[in-house]
């Protein structure tokens, strides 16, 4: 795993749309896997920027979002829909039939879920998989003990990241209890993954998921696997890794490394 580490959200943000442009840029029809929460917000924007001020281009590109909750209409304010129209897509010119995002109100879980994987391989495969990870160190919503080959399908929520989205609604009642998720086996496939990460909150599931042993426990830690995975993190959220001085030293000496 390659670590990145930025003093601010701000600058990790920039660091990892600059990842995102790059591959933009050296394939206008790449696919996207997309991701919600807070985490992203700085960089969906920072995108959109790179939209409107240097014409970076959106419009032969396809995305697949990572997870839904269940139960939430596509209208519902803490959607994952209603989250990428208001933060990202309604920004960008991106055509809305090259937009999937898992459905939440399916009639038929197991049958939408084959349709998704299904989708991503008629697409050709992620290219690029953007990542945020819970307190827990879940991606997309793969809570611990979710097999490291596990697919898109339904999964319940862990207590603690429906407290920690409760955040965003209301009531702490009203976040729903289920999620139709990609897999980590689904993610695992993206022939390029970043993974982001800011605040001290996120610190310890960092650690565990960088530096400590690949476990279902902590779903963050298959990125292990992953031949080219990146992880960008601001200053708090590195604060706990004991290998920092190493990173540091990498990525200072990465420039002048023989290509
Ligand atoms: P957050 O969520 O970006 O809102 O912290 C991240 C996640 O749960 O994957």
């Amino acid at each position: 795993m390659e670590v990145i580490i930025r003093p601010t959200y701000q600058e990790m943000s920039q660091a990892a749309a600059h990842e995102v442009a790059k591959v933009l840029n050296t394939k206008p029809n790449a696919v996207m896997g997309m991701a919600t929460g807070s985490t992203p917000l700085g960089l969906y924007q920072e995108l959109v920027r790179m939209h409107v001020e240097e014409a970076l281009d959106f419009s032969q590109v396809t995305t697949f979002n990572l997870d839904e909750y269940v139960g939430l209409p596509v209208t519902h304010p803490q959607s994952y829909h209603h989250f990428m129209h208001e933060i990202f897509f309604r920004h960008i010119n991106i055509p809305p039939q090259n937009i999937y995002i898992p459905s939440g109100t399916t009639s038929n879980y197991p049958a939408f879920c084959q349709w998704y994987e299904d989708s991503i391989q008629r697409c050709g495969g992620i290219d690029l998989q953007i990542l945020g990870i819970g307190t827990d160190g879940h991606i997309a919503f793969n809570e611990p003990g979710s097999s490291l080959s596990s697919r898109t399908r339904l999964k319940t929520l862990a207590k603690q990241t429906i407290e920690d989205n409760s955040r965003f609604f209301e009531h702490p009642g009203e976040v729903p209890v289920y999620a139709i998720t990609m897999g980590v086996g689904t993610i695992l496939e993206a022939k390029e993954i970043i993974l982001i990460a800011n605040g001290a909150n996120k610190a310890a599931a960092i650690t565990a998921a960088i530096e400590g042993p690949i476990t279902s426990m902590i779903t963050a830690s298959g990125l292990q696997l992953h031949p080219t995975a990146k992880v960008f993190l601001d200053h708090e959220a590195a604060n706990q890794l004991s290998m920092r001085e190493y990173y540091d030293w990498l990525e200072e000496k990465r420039p002048g490394a023989p290509r």
